[in-house]
């Protein structure tokens, strides 16, 4: 059987592709410095996963970790996020988003580890040109968070061209939402990020209100629209760009979004929808940065990766809002 060192496995999105992937029968190790995510997440799961608490810059305890399991992939979740602290601590951005991938790679080709499977984001896209993004568009981003994907990627490039053992798959996330279908694992951002969070804790009572950012874009409704995506889906994503990369021995990127947008009015409409509680919302200002519309077109993870989205806004509400009245972490 296969092993999948997961880095940032007790993260949101890499807890629930650890998940996924044991569903599947792969065996699954996760290194994560607890930074951001939780052991919690992974005990929710099965407490006997390998879980090994260090850092991925740490190059002994990866060689330690690539001689002690035969890691076949390594998928690597784990970045620091925040759009605006990122503008503020540049250093500390790429100092753990590109200089430990940089050693991260080495020492997997050290190791004879050759099979890497990425988190990017549409943040590579900047300000998009285009109604639909396609892996074709040109890639601005306009903060230090997205370049620092945007640098790995162009690196990852590189390094499958220069070393051609050496394959990778990279997956541009879009708006990743929604919690586990069984309410054992969630999203559990400290503070809060994703909209349908926050606007899911205004109606718990745990905040007064749910901020619009922007009332007067050109939109239906005037409000940003984006493409959310159910984490599930995203998680499986992974598996189905994993399987292509190994089979076909093959290097390449996707984006991963339902190809559908919704804007901040559809989802608080569904947010009362599915919660019964009618909430407060306040419209405010543009914030600076944000554009109108951000929407994937998936057509390429469609037709290569045979993956498709299943899960509607509704679910990714429902199950959002099951995990915030019984998270456990
Ligand atoms: N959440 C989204 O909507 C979204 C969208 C696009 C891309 N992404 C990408 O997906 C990945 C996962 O994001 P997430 O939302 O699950 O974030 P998260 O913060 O929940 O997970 C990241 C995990 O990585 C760990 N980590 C961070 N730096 C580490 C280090 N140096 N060594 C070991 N562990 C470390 C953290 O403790 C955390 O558990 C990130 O690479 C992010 O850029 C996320």
């Amino acid at each position: 059987m296969k092993e999948v060192l997961v880095i940032g496995g007790a993260g949101y999105i890499g807890s629930h592709t650890v998940k996924e992937l044991l569903k599947k029968n792969y065996k699954v190790i996760i290194l994560d410095n607890l930074s951001k995510g939780y052991k919690a997440s992974i005990d929710a799961i099965d407490p006997e996963i390998p879980f090994i608490e260090g850092d991925l810059g740490d190059t002994t305890l990866l060689k330690d970790i690539f001689s002690k399991y035969n890691i076949d992939t390594v998928m690597h979740f784990a970045a620091l996020i925040e759009v605006g602290a990122s503008v503020f601590n540049p250093h500390i951005y790429y100092d753990n988003n590109v200089s430990k991938v940089l050693r991260l790679l080495d020492t997997m080709r050290e190791c004879k580890v050759n099979n890497f499977v990425f988190s990017s984001t549409a943040a590579t896209f900047g300000n998009p040109q285009a109604d639909k993004i396609s892996e074709s568009h040109s890639q601005l981003p306009i903060n230090p968070y997205g370049s620092s994907k945007l640098i790995v990627e162009w690196i990852l490039r590189d390094y499958a061209h220069a070393f051609p053992e050496f394959n990778y798959c990279v997956l541009r996330y879009f708006n990743a939402c929604g919690a586990d279908f069984e309410g054992k694992i969630g999203p559990s951002y400290d503070p809060a990020a994703l909209l349908i969070t926050v606007t899911l804790q205004a109606a718990a009572g745990k905040r007064p209100s749910i901020k619009i950012f922007g009332t007067d874009y050109n939109t239906p409704d005037g409000t940003g629209i984006r493409d959310y995506i159910h984490v599930v889906d995203l998680a499986q994503a992974h598996i189905a760009g994993m399987e292509r990369m190994l089979k076909e021995k093959i290097s390449d990127s996707y984006n991963l979004g339902t190809g559908q947008g919704n804007s901040v009015k559809e989802v608080i409409a569904m947010c009362r929808k599915i919660t019964g509680i009618d909430f407060k919302v306040e419209e405010t200002d543009r914030r600076e940065g944000d554009p109108a519309l951000l929407i994937a077109d998936p057509t390429k993870a469609h037709t290569l990766l045979n993956w498709k989205t299943q899960y509607s806004l509704e679910d990714m509400v429902k199950t959002s809002w099951n995990w915030e009245q019984h998270k456990t972490y």
